[in-house]
């Protein structure tokens, strides 16, 4: 096995793509592999054989490599930085990605310039501090109705509506958004759970957004609001969730783009290694150590407002230097 103390050498063995490949000494007498597509050519191990081992420097290094699904059970990946994701969090914080979202909801829906104002619905509204914070700035005259199943998530987003003096204007309810039956006449807005993951494992499961990160997503499409203003990440089958979209009679009258880092949730292993091997089919879009999420503003069969969707993807695919994907 490797152990901390085997750095040195690990570096001095890296190859050009930035990652070490390591093999425990019996597998390496047999199969000496310098990178990884050695690797993955070498026959595979009997029962007594031991595990090969890959150790990634960067994040960086990893994506840049073959994909690692084509290695198979045969290698564990062993990266520091991979480690230090696996954080445990019971309420979601992520101040870019919060302030993106209220951002974004404040600029398409509570500023809107409209007659009668559009009623709110909120799935996930997490501690809702930054939006309580954009909503105090605006002068968007309805309420907010949000909805959020964890309970400390819950306790904290009411005791900071409450002090921002929000309670009329801002009404977090804690139940799961699912049970509930809504008004589909007005908007519903979301940062939704779209970490893709084989299984629930997570740090916080409710970040947990399916196999492939569009599970949630696509029920809330389903759900029917006549308004949607909802966060798409690249790493969750973007294309996919466009296309579930339009089949439900949702057109993009806009949207808005920001690039992310790899971060503590992204960087789970769980999570990590599943959207290596959505990326290796095309359905996660990342780029080096990072992947966008676009906010888009959704209506349902608009007249006379031109349909974005295409756009978006073009700016998404581009991004990540794909081929283009056509709605
Ligand atoms: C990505 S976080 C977004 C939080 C907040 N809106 C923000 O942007 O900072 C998603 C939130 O949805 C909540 N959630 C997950 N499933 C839910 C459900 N079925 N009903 C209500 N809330 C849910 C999670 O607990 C989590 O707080």
């Amino acid at each position: 096995m490797l152990h901390d103390n085997d750095e040195p050498d690990a570096r001095r063995n890296a190859n050009s793509a930035g990652v070490a490949v390591w093999s425990s000494t019996a597998f390496a007498a047999r199969h000496p592999a310098e990178t990884l597509d050695d690797l993955a050519r070498a026959p595979r191990e009997g029962s007594s054989g031991a595990e090969p081992i890959v150790e990634a420097w960067s994040i960086r290094s990893l994506l840049q490599s073959p994909p690692l699904s084509r290695l198979g059970r045969r290698v564990v990946i062993r990266s520091r930085t991979l480690r230090a994701g696996r954080q445990h969090t019971m309420v979601f914080t992520d101040s870019e990605e919060s302030s993106f979202y209220s951002r974004c909801v404040k600029k398409f829906l509570l500023d809107a310039k409209s007659s009668s104002p559009t009623e709110i619905t909120e799935f996930g509204s997490g501690d809702a501090a930054t939006m309580a914070r954009y909503l105090a700035r605006s002068r968007y005259p309805g309420v907010i109705r949000g909805y959020e199943i964890n309970g400390e998530s819950h306790h904290r987003a009411r005791k900071g509506i409450k002090e921002a003096g929000l309670s009329t204007r801002y009404i977090v309810k804690r139940a799961d958004f699912f049970a509930t039956r809504h008004d589909h006449r007005g908007a519903l807005i979301v940062n939704p759970p779209y970490l893709p993951a084989p299984a629930p494992r997570l740090a916080m499961p409710e970040l947990w957004g399916g196999p492939d990160g569009t599970r949630v997503v696509k029920r809330l499409i389903d759900v029917g609001f006549d308004r949607l203003m909802m966060l798409v990440a690249s790493i969750s089958d973007p294309i996919g969730v466009i296309k579930h979209a339009r089949r439900r009679s949702y057109r993009v009258v806009d949207f808005s783009l920001i690039t992310l880092p790899f971060g503590k949730y992204t960087l789970e292993p769980i999570v990590f290694h599943q959207i290596q091997r959505l990326a290796s089919r095309g359905k996660a879009l990342v780029r080096n150590a990072d992947y966008q999420v676009a906010a888009v503003y959704f209506r349902k069969s608009v007249d006379g407002v031109p349909d974005r969707s295409q756009r978006l993807l073009d700016r998404m695919t581009c991004w990540c230097r794909r081929e283009r994907a056509k709605v």
